[in-house]
């Protein structure tokens, strides 16, 4: 069964960033990237990088610790050392409420 996340009064990133968010204690990043939102766990799955300080080009962020890299759509890796994908979430904004479900 899906979870739904609702996280109220958020800053959204502005297009072409990210912001990390608590989901229920769980860090997430946040991406605006053109029209939409994306969203995936912030922890890299190598060791545990934070992927909402990752450089984003071209709908993929690269972990700042060791270079994985990620697609922000769909949480897969594309380049390791991490071997395992991410979460990821789909995304809506009520107001200044952001929803997450997985
Ligand atoms: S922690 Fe992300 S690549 Fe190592």
């Amino acid at each position: 069964m899906a979870e739904t996340i609702r996280i109220p009064n958020v800053t959204l990133p502005a297009e072409g960033r990210v912001r990390r968010v608590m989901a229920n204690g769980t860090p997430v990043a946040l991406f605006h990237i053109g029209a939409e939102y994306y969203a995936i766990d912030a922890r890299c799955t190598h060791v545990g990088g934070p992927l909402d300080r990752g450089m984003v080009q071209d709908g993929h962020v690269t972990c700042p610790l060791h270079g994985s890299m990620f697609d922000v759509k769909t949480g897969k890796v594309l380049r390791g050392p991490a071997a395992r994908d991410v979460s990821a979430y789909r995304v809506h904004v009520e107001d200044t409420t952001l929803v997450l479900e997985r």
